[in-house]
């Protein structure tokens, strides 16, 4: 029998909380998928343990609330970081990977951040880095562009990929909402974070973007070269949808159209260009198919044209599943998501 992949689990939110769920009630069935290594669930970091409440967390298991201590005081196979923000996520990745352990994180902030940086570590230390959960949640797309289509030539990628934007435009549309309603809306239904500007002006997707980038393109694009303000019709003048009036939505219906954020990374010649800005969608384009909190993304290259990806992208157990997804490769022996992918020496348009 193989020994346990013994896992530190950092963040007990709604994804972290289903992690941990998923772990300790689905053990057999998931090792069965892991070359019959068991996952196990050795320490949790909280703050909060009450978010654990009704999980039957065993004795052995050691819940603890500083992250970066964990990490740094006791040896694990994997750490699960979902504490997201920079700092002290940074801090525990940076420890985690000068330590050879393997790391699994959802956070898009830090690796949009600081991704060239973390990889270079990962590399020298020869440690696995996975973050299939950082874009799209549980909808599986990072594996698909790094392994799948690997014999792919990329030429554009372009998505919607920030779900509370996405439900923020869908009800402007539907219930004849101004941004402002809509934005109310959302956090009513849960959706939009108390201080909503990372999704609204577009920099969660920038994130995401930025990511989708380095595996298409191999480079990691400044998150500052992202460009965020449209300058005509939908949206013109307002970072990501904040310049998005009832007008702006009311003329693309007239027409049958739909506005949506579109995160768009592309090949231009020798440059890479990214932007996330609104557009209005012919009701043919596969994007213009996003209702609600889902995500879309085309990917275009040769020689297959365009392959398109929907699903869930945000909720706690989908999530999860993506999380999963990464420690049963890890189990199996796998290396980064990036893995077989080179680092090509692009220079990003705008940073040129
Ligand atoms: N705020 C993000 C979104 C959460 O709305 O898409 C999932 O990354």
């Amino acid at each position: 029998v193989s020994a346990p992949l013994r896992i530190a689990l950092l963040g007990a939110g709604s994804v972290g909380r289903a992690v941990a769920e998923r772990l300790l009630t689905d053990g057999e069935w998931l090792a069965d998928r892991a070359d019959g290594r068991r996952l196990e669930l050795s320490a949790v970091a909280t703050r909060t343990p009450a978010r654990l409440a009704g999980l039957k967390v065993p004795q052995g298991v050691a819940i603890e609330s500083d992250p970066v201590a964990l990490v740094a005081n006791r040896p694990f196979d994997v750490v699960v970081e979902l504490l997201g923000g920079l700092e002290p996520a940074g801090e525990v990745l940076r420890t985690a990977l000068d330590a050879g352990t393997a790391v699994v994180t959802a956070n898009k902030m830090l690796l949009a951040e600081s991704g060239e940086a973390l990889e270079a570590q990962a590399r020298r230390s020869r440690a696995a880095l996975r973050f299939e959960a950082a874009v799209a949640g549980g909808t599986p797309l990072l594996s698909v562009i790094a392994e799948d289509l690997v014999a792919v030539r990329i030429e554009r990628i372009r998505g919607v990929i920030n779900g509370t934007t996405n439900w923020i435009l869908d009800s402007m549309e539907t219930s004849g909402l101004d941004l402002a309603e809509a934005v109310a809306a959302a956090r009513a239904a849960g959706y939009a974070e108390a201080d909503p500007s990372l999704d609204i002006e577009g920099i969660d997707a920038a994130h995401k973007l930025v990511i989708l980038g380095r595996l298409a393109f191999g480079l990691w694009i400044p998150v500052a070269a992202v460009r965020r303000v449209a300058t005509e019709p939908p949206g013109a003048g307002g970072p990501g949808i904040a310049g998005v009036t009832r007008a702006d939505i009311e003329a693309a219906r007239a027409q049958g159209q739909h506005v949506r954020l579109v995160a768009e990374v592309r090949r231009r010649g020798a440059d890479i260009e990214a932007e996330v800005v609104p557009r209005q969608l012919l009701p043919d384009d596969p994007l213009a198919a996003a209702r609600g909190v889902t995500n879309i993304v085309a990917i275009e290259g040769q020689p297959v044209g365009s392959v398109t990806i929907s699903g869930p992208g945000a909720g706690g157990p989908a999530t999860a599943a993506a999380v999963i997804a990464d420690l049963v490769r890890i189990a199996r022996g796998a290396g980064s998501t990036w893995a077989g992918l080179p680092a090509r020496d692009l220079q990003p348009a705008a940073a040129r």
